[in-house]
């Protein structure tokens, strides 16, 4: 293939004219919350987006680097503010650098062994999230949160496993502040 070029909106924090857009809508994320009847309640009031996943995508082969744009939008269901599902790679070993370019949250993240690890993002913030760590961000502020990512093209995703064992940690808004919460 021939190099190329795309622009990034950096104010913001868009990818106009992506080749490819994933969307999630609440329905989409049933089991991920701990409010299973809130996020029910937000599916029967309409089904909002939660996040959009915007790319020109590369040949998934060793070699290349996939990358995106990461489009989380503000809300909580219940107490818990809006998330990612989360995932490992399919392929474990293999990491993944999110630039912050809008919004402000967290990434959460999970080792194999169980380990927690948790890093704010915000504006120019890079988080780089090592190989075998599952990584979900999650927008705990009042404007979508958009992040630019990259990472090997033949990584794939792995949701199921983190579905089934969860992040073991939570983000909730109590009284008016940001909380994390082991459960
Ligand atoms: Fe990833």
């Amino acid at each position: 293939m021939d190099p190329f070029a795309v622009a990034f909106d950096l104010e913001r924090g868009t990818l106009p004219n992506p080749a490819r857009k994933q969307v999630r809508c609440a329905s989409d994320m049933r089991g991920c919350y701990a409010d299973a009847k809130a996020l029910e309640q937000l599916i029967a009031q309409g089904n909002p987006v939660h996040y959009e996943v915007s790319e020109v995508p590369v040949p998934e082969s060793e070699g290349h680097l996939m990358y995106c744009l990461s489009w989380l939008l503000p809300g909580k269901v219940g107490d818990e503010y809006f998330m990612t599902k989360g995932h490992f790679h399919e392929k474990p070993g293999t990491a993944e650098i999110y630039l912050c370019l809008r919004g402000e949250g967290r990434m959460l993240m999970k080792s194999p062994s169980g380990q927690n690890a948790i890093q704010k993002m915000t504006r120019g913030a890079m988080v780089y999230v090592p190989p075998f760590w599952a990584h979900r961000s999650i927008n705990t502020g009042s404007e979508p949160l958009a992040s630019f990512c990259v990472y090997p093209a033949d990584a794939g995703h792995n949701y199921a496993g983190i579905a089934a064992s969860g992040f073991g940690r939570r983000v909730f808004e109590r009284g008016g502040r940001i909380t994390v919460e082991d459960r």
